[in-house]
């Protein structure tokens, strides 16, 4: 193998623990040598007119008609970017390529589970993207109108995103780990006009039945009107006459004549629903100009891509906003060649990732830390079965790194010669925010960096004011950007209030405490609100919490994250049974599996801790910060304000002894 480096588990963790007093890893220079962006000027050029930067990556799109008003701010915070230009998300990620003749250029590398394989050109693409729309034109779906999407990692779920924004219907992609009851609350919110979904999807081996799952909730969600099936596995399933269509049988009878729709820069491109601080999930959303601006900018310049020679693999799934701005619109508005693969990282076996790195020659590789742990974990004979050496950049993005995770990283995978991007940013931001350009910006492993060009963090105290270089605050954003969040949909109230209340209209509040280092440096620590970050997946404990009580035998559930070895955070739930009822294993099973039901597997609480109280405010208000102290074995925070102050000791106890799992 000529990619990593080849030694042994004892050496290398010899060599790694070495390592970890090294702060600084300069670009390499054979990297930075050819890189795209290779000085410091971009910076100094967007610090004086950020407006004037932005306008001119802005022009890297094909837009329809120019813009009148580059930054409008004087309905603040509601935002508006590009104003008066009109565009539209699929021509830029498709028609424009294969207009210059690029069309043969392979879109997708996409790789089934089971090995299968389908390279998806970009004019196979369009071609579908055009027919889709049609299909959703001719079931009366309008501009403005919001479609569902439940697929699994498989090429039509770029066809079905790309021929919403054809049309200019947002979409609305649910992650496909999500349960039927989470897919229903989401089409519900949005009040989507179709769905698109499939009959089973595969997952290790297995398959899981997801359009009779969609059936059972469909009742509940009228203004589903149309519902579209992918044949995935091809297994029989009902179909409602007059509402389902099979989507090979509805795309092969459609026309394959379908302009792009010329669309305002702040048409809704889409809505992604996440958790917050609530029960309720937010639904983001996202309009078109500034939004492709943004990640195009920065797939391009962050990843350094070259699209005629590079191989672009992201990790992640398409159902978060990783996948959405950089699986989908920013490699396929920017020209690129991705892998896009169905499975899991150790199915067929742990080596999978590495196999498709070398068969397809992967040169910049983008995924999340919790999946490097794994890594870490299986072993490093997994990677060094396999030729790596074509990699020349990796990534992450969704939480945290700990620096010996870097390190193994850059490392085992990288062969010591690749740069390591460390990208913070959020579904609210749309696009990465804070993160090196790796050709000039040195890396210190654990933090993300420094902002991009015309992006404009600070870290602040609870009054607003800065903190002092080296202190903790809380991260805020100081200027508008381009592919921020608009809203939330159809609840302007509740975005003033979770992101323009703290530091006022201008201020975004990003919910992470970070601190800010001598060289400029962002250090990102954690979630401040009650957001929990499992393996990179945002949930809410509120959310948590709803589903745990909603299950007939529990009474009252507090739930906190707790930090994890392997996936950075996990849940911990404090649960208070019905009556005199007294925890069991075969309890705790039950209780798990409910909130698998409710929300999705991944919500399922790490460690249930039975109690018969916990601790709360005079006002009833759980004191989760206590609950954290007592899971993080800190000595307790202020216990004043308790009603009952004897309930910590009991659980402090009962915390001891219950065992994770
Ligand atoms: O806490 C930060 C963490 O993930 C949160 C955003 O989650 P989500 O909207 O699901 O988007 C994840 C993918 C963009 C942030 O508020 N986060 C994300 N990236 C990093 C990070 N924390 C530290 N370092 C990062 N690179």
């Amino acid at each position: 193998m000529e990619g990593g480096t080849k030694v042994s588990a004892e050496q290398l963790e010899k060599e790694l623990a070495e390592l970890l007093d090294r702060e600084t890893f300069e670009p390499p220079e054979e990297f930075a040598a050819g890189a795209l962006v290779s000085d410091e000027s971009a910076y100094a050029e967007a610090e004086k007119d950020p407006e004037g930067w932005w306008a001119k990556q802005a022009e890297a799109l094909d837009w329809f008609e120019p813009w009148d008003t580059v930054l409008d701010e004087s309905d603040a915070p509601f935002y508006k970017w590009f104003a008066g230009g009109k565009l539209n998300a699929s021509y830029n990620a498709l028609d424009r390529h294969v207009e210059a003749g690029r069309g043969d250029r392979v879109a997708f590398h996409w790789r089934g589970e089971e090995g299968e394989e389908r390279d998806v050109t970009y004019a196979e693409l369009l071609r579908d993207t055009k027919r889709l729309a049609n299909v959703l034109k001719d079931r009366g779906v309008q501009p403005g109108d919001v479609v569902g999407i439940f697929l699994p990692m498989i090429p039509e779920v770029a066809v079905a995103m790309l021929a919403c924004a054809r049309i200019g219907a947002p979409h609305n992609v649910v992650f496909g780990g999500f349960s039927p009851e989470s897919v229903k609350e989401r089409m519900e919110f949005s009040e989507a006009k179709a769905l698109i979904t499939v009959d089973c999807a595969r997952r290790k081996g297995k398959v899981a039945a997801i359009k009779p799952d969609v059936d059972e909730f469909l009742g509940d969600v009228p203004s589903i009107e149309t519902v579209v099936v992918v044949r995935n596995t091809g297994a029989d399933v009902d179909m409602q006459e007059g509402r389902d269509l099979f989507y090979d049988e509805a795309i092969e009878a459609a026309s394959e004549d379908c302009p792009a729709e010329p669309l305002d820069a702040e048409h809704p491109l889409y809505v992604l629903y996440t958790s917050g601080s609530t029960a309720k999930p937010k639904g983001i959303l996202h309009t078109t100009g500034g939004y492709l601006t943004g990640i195009a900018w920065t797939h391009r310049h962050v990843f350094d891509l070259r699209p005629d020679d590079d191989v672009y693999w992201c990790s992640a799934d398409v159902g978060w906003v990783t996948g959405h701005s950089y699986i989908v619109y920013g490699p396929l508005v920017n020209g690129a060649t991705s892998v896009m693969y169905e499975g899991a990282p150790d199915y067929p076996d742990k080596d999978i990732w590495w196999e498709l790195c070398e068969r397809y020659g992967v040169t910049l590789f983008y995924t999340a830390p919790t999946a490097i742990r794994a890594c870490i974990k299986w072993g490093i004979e997994y990677p060094q079965r396999h030729d790596l050496s074509k990699l020349r950049l990796l990534g992450t993005v969704g939480e945290p790194i700990n620096p010996k995770a870097w390190l193994w990283y850059w490392k085992i995978i990288g062969g010591e010669r690749c740069p390591v991007v460390d990208t913070w940013w959020q579904t609210e931001t749309g696009a990465i925010m804070i993160s090196a350009l790796p050709a000039v910006v040195p890396a210190k492993p654990g933090s993300a960096t420094r902002p991009l060009p015309g992006v404009f963090p600070a870290v602040l105290d609870e009054e607003g004011n800065e903190v002092p270089d080296g202190e903790q605050g809380l991260l805020a954003i100081t200027r508008p950007w381009p592919s921020m969040l608009r809203n939330l949909f159809k609840d302007p109230e509740r975005y003033k209030e979770t992101y323009f209340s703290k530091f006022g209209d201008t201020t975004y509040f990003v919910g992470d405490a970070a601190r800010r280092d001598e060289d400029g440096y962002f250090w990102i620590v954690g979630r401040v609100d009650d957001v929990v970050n499992v393996s990179g997946h945002r949930l809410s404990t509120a959310e948590v919490e709803s589903a745990i009580v909603s299950h007939p035998k529990v009474a009252e559930a507090a739930v906190i994250g707790q930090q994890d070895e392997d996936t950075g955070q996990s849940i911990a739930a404090f649960v208070i049974l019905e009556g005199d009822l007294e925890g069991s294993e075969q309890l705790e099973t039950e209780v798990r599996e409910h909130v698998a039901r409710r929300i999705g597997k991944l919500a399922r609480p790490k460690r249930i801790i039975w109690t018969a109280d916990v601790p709360k405010t005079r006002s009833g208000k759980i004191m989760r910060r206590l609950l954290r102290d007592i899971a993080e074995g800190r000595e307790l925070g202020d216990v004043t304000t308790l009603r009952e102050p004897g309930v910590m000791k009991d659980l402090e106890g009962k915390f001891a002894d219950s065992e994770s799992s």
